[in-house]
């Protein structure tokens, strides 16, 4: 005999409690269990009823296909399903649910009825379960579907129950299980009651309005749409601009055939697309929907199936990365569209009254094109040869002292909306710092350095993905002295700096000629830069620094290279760089993610001077 316990099969009902641990943790998961029991059932009318943050009482209703009388008693048995038979029909399960434990779980731990109704019935039947003892079924008037109640969620079992939060905080979590269901199921007529208040009713219809019900009309203003296709993938849905961008992960809606994820490999490739765009601190807002053959899937990886591994986990994230790359991407004049609101981006929502005058995925105006001409590519002096009738039209008769912020064209004096480009053409410069351009909307402001910023980075991006970027020899080699672990740095990494343009020699064991630099930048402090560089060496380790960290690299370039704040700037000069950023890809932000430019309507200075039109 042993001193130990012996081995034993455990009780039914305890096995299913703990299976209940995994599987309906809190009312929360219970709520997504049975909501995608009723899609799975082909439902298309919902209706969700709560009391007490669910923990009272779960109800769910549906019309969908029902169940047979005759099965009632096995849909509460554990691992029993109509889903799938075989591995090969988990293989390539298309059914939100296949594990068959989810009314076995809640029957465990709460006290559960089911009624329903098969549309072939004559009558429906309706069964209890309370703490997994199961009533015969008895007859029930009931039209078609299933209506599933939970109630007293976790009664026996005292040590979960503790572990619930306050009726608010659960019910917030059962009201994002419904809209995560709702937002992938737009087909799907849909309500939402607690404690005898209906907070939220979907009808049926497109993807677009439910969308819209659910992040609101701002988010779709201020988001871009994505509808790409491979023969192996596809992914549609909209993603949020960056000046839509959130304080926290709220409105992040990521869907893989149907089914919310947090996936990781999803998220990194989604964050990556916009690392570019979006300031370190916030969130981008989108809602996802990716789809793919199951087969290349596995959903089984979770009880609650919140994660899902990829069979190509690769191809996956390049897909995903290169479609929301390319949706962000689209230069300023495409998407960084008038804004009404100036603080749109530091509250995260866009003035919903401005709706009309955010135009998100306007394309391209002709505008455009027909001022591509007249673009210098030279960046330092940032020259450009405007038509100078043009100004003589905007200016106006007799206002010639357009450096001036006083210079007031008036709104005759505006040339013909179709000879404007998309910003404008500039009016004066601000306290060294800001642009005012007039466009066809009203007034345009840019923030000089940040959008130059981000032209130049665009452009050493593009230069060095072709190859490496061109050099300029100075007639004067610049000494620079350096310390003894930088110039170890930089004679170790004579390639590195090369490739970015510069060319060096060491004069002596602690001083560094430049003989050369980057020939994009030709009006930096090449000592400024040369030394930055180099502790963004250090920092990264060579070996990654022009993989991993390039874009880091050329943005410490880019920062250097652009227009420093308090530079006068010419009008030709401030037109040249407006038409680079209508051009340029992302130039509705700077590099750090903050935006370069806001547009104000003449009807947003109406407003403000309350001038009633
Ligand atoms: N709302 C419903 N409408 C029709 N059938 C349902 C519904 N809910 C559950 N069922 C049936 O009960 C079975 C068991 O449900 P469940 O325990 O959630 O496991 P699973 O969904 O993994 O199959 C399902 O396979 C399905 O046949
Ligand atoms: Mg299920």
């Amino acid at each position: 005999m042993s001193r130990y316990p012996a081995i034993r099969v455990l009780p039914e009902l305890l096995t299913n409690q703990i299976a209940a641990g995994e599987v309906v943790e809190r009312p929360a998961a219970a709520v997504k269990e049975l909501l995608e029991n009723s899609l799975d059932a082909g439902a298309l009318r919902i209706d969700i009823d709560l009391a007490q943050g669910g923990i009272k009482r779960i109800r769910v209703a549906d019309n969908g296909h029902g169940i047979a009388a005759d099965e009632l008693p096995l849909a509460l048995a554990r691992h029993a399903t109509s889903k799938i038979r075989s591995l090969d029909d988990l293989e390539r399960v298309a059914s939100l649910g296949f594990r068959g434990e989810a009314l076995a779980s809640l029957a465990a731990v709460s006290r559960l009825s089911i009624a329903t109704r098969q549309s072939i019935a004559a009558h429906g039947s309706r069964l209890e379960a309370v703490g997994g003892d199961l009533s015969a079924p008895e007859p029930v008037a009931l039209e078609g579907g299933t209506v599933v109640t939970a109630e007293d969620l976790f009664f026996n079992t005292p040590a979960r129950r503790k572990f619930l939060k306050t009726d608010s905080t659960e019910f917030g979590h059962c009201e994002d299980a419904v809209l995560r269901i709702a937002m992938a199921a737009p087909h799907v007529a849909m309500s939402l009651t607690h404690n005898g208040r209906r907070l939220w009713q979907f009808d049926a219809g497109e993807a677009r309005a439910r969308v819209v019900a659910i992040l609101g009309e701002e988010f779709i203003e201020a988001s871009t749409g994505i509808d790409e296709s491979a023969p192996a993938f596809g992914i549609s849905g909209w993603a949020g601009l960056p000046r839509y961008s959130r304080a926290g992960r709220d409105q992040q809606y990521l869907f893989v055939n149907g089914r919310f994820v947090r996936d990781k490999l999803l998220n990194h490739a989604i964050r990556e697309a916009y690392a570019d765009v979006l300031h370190g601190h916030r969130h981008p807002a989108y809602a996802l929907f990716i789809s793919l053959d199951p087969t290349m899937v596995d959903v089984n990886v979770h009880p609650a199936k919140a994660e899902v591994r990829f069979r190509d986990s690769r191809a996956v994230h390049q897909f995903v990365f290169h479609a929301l790359n390319k949706a962000l991407s689209r230069p300023a004049a495409e998407t960084a569209a008038p804004i009404a609101n100036p603080f749109a981006w530091v509250s995260g929502h866009a003035n919903a009254n401005s709706g009309a005058e955010i135009r998100s995925q306007a394309s391209p105006a002709p505008a455009i094109a027909a001022w591509t001409g007249a673009r210098q590519s030279s960046f330092g002096a940032l020259s450009a040869n405007e038509p100078h009738a043009f100004y003589e039209r905007l200016r106006g008769p007799g206002a010639d002292h357009a450096d001036s912020v006083m210079t007031s064209p008036g709104r005759e004096a505006m040339a013909s909306p179709a000879d404007v480009p998309p910003l404008g053409f500039a009016l004066a410069q601000l306290h060294g710092i800001y642009i005012l351009a007039q466009n066809a909307h009203g007034l345009v402001l840019v923030d000089m350095h940040a959008a130059h910023e981000r032209i130049v980075y665009e452009k050493l991006k593009s230069a060095l993905d072709l190859s490496q970027l061109a050099s300029q020899p100075l007639i004067a080699p610049i000494p620079v002295s350096l310390g003894e672990r930088d110039m170890a740095l930089a004679e170790s990494h004579h390639d590195f700096f090369v490739q970015l343009g510069f060319d060096l020699a060491p004069l002596s064991t602690r001083e560094m000629a430049i003989r050369a630099v980057p020939a994009m930048l030709p009006s930096l402090d090449a000592p400024a830069m040369l030394r930055e560089l180099l502790s963004d060496l250090a920092e990264h380790g060579a070996s990654r620094a022009l993989t991993e960290k390039r874009d880091e690299i050329l943005g410490t370039m880019a920062c250097h290279g652009a227009v420093r704040a308090n530079r006068m700037l010419t009008v030709p000069e401030m037109n040249a760089l407006l038409r680079q950023m209508e051009e340029t890809e992302r130039s509705g932000q700077c590099n750090h993610g903050r935006p370069t430019w806001y547009q104000f309507s003449v009807s947003d200075l109406d407003k403000l001077f309350m001038r009633g039109r």
